[in-house]
C-alpha cells in the first residue's frame, strides 16, 4: 500500500480507550510514549481500582513483559468526560475495544460525551472490534468525525485482573469508513480523505513507537473486503462450534458433514461480500477450501463465541451473523445458511438468557420465605 506519512508529532497526541480488556489494555500499551508527547489513557469498569493503583501488567509473546502505566485511568466513560485532568480540547483519538454487542448496548450513544468534548468533528473514532456493520451507528450519530475500523488477528486474554497476556500475532489491519462505499458524495469524499490520514498516522504511531510489524493501511473498500473476509471464517465457524455442540475449528473440518455445511456457509459469503461491496475479493484473500484444509491444524481453537456461550454470556451474534445477512438482503442477497444459524443460535440464547432469569426469580423467591420463617 502507498504511505505516504509527514511526521508532525511535536503536537501532543490524545488517545483514550474505551474498554481495558485483553485487546485494549495490549493496543493501548504500544501506543503510550509520553516522552514523544503521545498520552494513551483508559476508560476501565470491573478492574477499575487495581488499574488506576498499579497499571496494567503485561505478559506478551512478542515483546515480553512489562508495566503500562496510562496517562489517566477513569472509571467509567462520564468520569472521563467529565474530568478536570482530561485534555481540555478533547481526545484526538477516541478508540473503542468493548466487544460488539449492539443488542446490549448502543456504543455510539454511550461514547457521545467523549465525542462531545472535542470541537465538533475533530475526534477520529478508531473501532477495534470483530464483525461488519459496526461502523454504521457511530456514522449516523457522528457525521463529521472520521471513522476508521480495524480488524485484528491476536491471540490476547485477561488472565487476572490488571494483567493481559497476549499469545500470539499482533496484526491490527486498519481503513476509513465515510459511507461504507469508498466516498460517493463529495462530503463523504472529504471524510474519506480526513480518514485516510488518520489511519496514515496511527500505522506510524504504532509501527514507529508500537515496534508492530503489522500495522496496516487499507483504502475504505478494501478494508471492508477485509472485514467481509474475516467474517467469512467467524460467522461460519463460531456458530458451528456452539450448534454442533462444543466442537473446536480442527475437528469440525475433519468431520465430513460439518466440513461440507462451513463451505457452503463461507461460499455464501464469497458470493455476498463483493456483490455488496461492487467489487471482487482480492485474489491473496484466502479461499474456502483453503481456510478449511489451514483450519486442520488448528487444533484446540475454541471461537470465542464458543467460550462466551459456555460462560453463559452475550455473543457478538449480531455483529458476525445479524448484520452481514441484513446487509446482506439489503442488497437483495440471501445467505440461507447464514440465516438458519442465525435463527437457530438467537433463539438458543433468548431461551438460556431467559432461564437464568427465571432461575434468579426462584432463587429470590426462596430466600423471601426462608426468611419469614
Ligand atoms: N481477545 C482476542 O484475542 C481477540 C482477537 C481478535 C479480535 N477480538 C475482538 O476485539 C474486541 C474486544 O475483545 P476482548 O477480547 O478485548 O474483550 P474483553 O476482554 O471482554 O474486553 C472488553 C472490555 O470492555 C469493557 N467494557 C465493556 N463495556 C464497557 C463500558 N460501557 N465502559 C467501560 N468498559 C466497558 C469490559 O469491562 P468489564 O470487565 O467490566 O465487562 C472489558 O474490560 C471484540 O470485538 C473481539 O471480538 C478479540
Ligand atoms: C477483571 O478481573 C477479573 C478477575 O481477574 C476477570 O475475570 C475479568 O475479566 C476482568 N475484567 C476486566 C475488565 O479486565
Ligand atoms: C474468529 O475466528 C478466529 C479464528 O478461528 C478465532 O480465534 C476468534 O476467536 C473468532 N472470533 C470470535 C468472536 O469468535
Amino acid at each position: 500500500m502507498i504511505m505516504e506519512y509527514t511526521n508532525n508529532s511535536c503536537r501532543p497526541i490524545h488517545i483514550l480507550f474505551v474498554g481495558a480488556g485483553a485487546v485494549g489494555c495490549f493496543y493501548a500499551s504500544r501506543l503510550h510514549h509520553p516522552a514523544s508527547n503521545i498520552h494513551v489513557s483508559l476508560v476501565c469498569r470491573s478492574n477499575y481500582s487495581i488499574i488506576a493503583k498499579s497499571g496494567v501488567t503485561l505478559k506478551t509473546h512478542t515483546f515480553g513483559d512489562y508495566q503500562f502505566k496510562p496517562a489517566a485511568v477513569y472509571s467509567s466513560i462520564s468520569d472521563a468526560a467529565t474530568s478536570k485532568e482530561a485534555p481540555a480540547e478533547g481526545w484526538d483519538y477516541v478508540v473503542v475495544t468493548i466487544k460488539a454487542l449492539p443488542d446490549v448496548t448502543d456504543d455510539s450513544m454511550d461514547i457521545e460525551p467523549l465525542i462531545k468534548r472535542a470541537p465538533t468533528g475533530k475526534t477520529c473514532i478508531l473501532l477495534i472490534q470483530n464483525g461488519v456493520g459496526v461502523e454504521e451507528p457511530h456514522r449516523a450519530r457522528f457525521p463529521s468525525n472520521p471513522l476508521i475500523s480495524a480488524v485484528t488477528i491476536i491471540s490476547a486474554e485477561q488472565i487476572s485482573q490488571g494483567v493481559v497476556r497476549q499469545n500470539r500475532w499482533t496484526r491490527i489491519s486498519m481503513g476509513t469508513y465515510s459511507d461504507g462505499l469508498g466516498g460517493k458524495t463529495w462530503e463523504a469524499k472529504q471524510l474519506n480523505e480526513r480518514g485516510n490520514q488518520c489511519v496514515k498516522e496511527l500505522v506510524h504511531l504504532f509501527t514507529e513507537y508500537g515496534k508492530l510489524r503489522d500495522a496496516e493501511f487499507y483504502d475504505e473498500i478494501s478494508n471492508q473486503h477485509v472485514r467481509w473476509h474475516k467474517i467469512c471464517i467467524n460467522a461460519s465457524m463460531n456458530p458451528s462450534a456452539v450448534l454442533s455442540g462444543g466442537i473446536g475449528n480442527a475437528d469440525m473440518v475433519m468431520d465430513p458433514e460439518l466440513r461440507m455445511h462451513l463451505k457452503g456457509c463461507m461460499d455464501e459469503v464469497f458470493k455476498a461480500a463483493p456483490a455488496i461491496l461492487g467489487t471482487p475479493f482480492p485474489e491473496k484473500l484466502a479461499k474456502p477450501d483453503l481456510i478449511l484444509t489451514s483450519s486442520e491444524r488448528n487444533k484446540g481453537g475454541r471461537p470465542s463465541m464458543l467460550i462466551d456461550w459456555e460462560a453463559g454470556r452475550p455473543m457478538e451474534l449480531e455483529v458476525i451473523l445479524g448484520n452481514p445477512v441484513r446487509i446482506a438482503r439489503r442488497h437483495g442477497v440471501e445467505m440461507p445458511r447464514l440465516q438458519s444459524l442465525y435463527a437457530l443460535l438467537k433463539s438458543a440464547q433468548g431461551r438460556r438468557d431467559a432461564e437464568k432469569a427465571s432461575k434468579k426469580v426462584l432463587e429470590q423467591e426462596a430466600l423471601k420465605v426462608k426468611s419469614t420463617l
